[in-house]
């Protein structure tokens, strides 16, 4: 399975698998990862999946949807590397990829 590995505000790193076609959001809620709250589900409503993508992986991870471009306006510091994890599609090509956590959400 491929791994995808959280690195928190203070720096801590931890690194869980997903299932090929869930989520970067689903496998950070499954393994209890801190700082994702995800309180939509998944549905691009919420900006509280927030992440900031590793550069080396931001071209693999793909660019967001113009739906998720606004909600990351919601999203507390947002940077060029943001993302939304619920709009992150595991693929084998994903495997290792690196995600920061905010140290808030919303
Ligand atoms: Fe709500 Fe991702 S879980 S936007």
């Amino acid at each position: 399975m491929p791994k995808i590995t959280f690195v928190d505000s203070h720096g801590e790193a931890r690194e869980v698998e997903a299932e090929v076609g869930s989520t970067v959001m689903e496998a950070a809620v499954r393994n209890a990862v801190p700082e994702i709250t995800a309180e939509c589900g998944g549905g691009c409503a919420c900006a509280t999946c927030h992440v900031y993508v590793d550069e080396a992986w931001l071209a693999r991870a793909g660019a967001p949807s113009e739906q998720e471009e606004d909600m990351l306006d919601f999203a507390y510091e947002a940077k060029a590397n943001s993302r939304l994890s619920c709009q992150i599609s595991m693929t084998p090509e994903l495997d290792g990829i690196v995600v920061a956590t905010p140290d808030r959400q919303g």
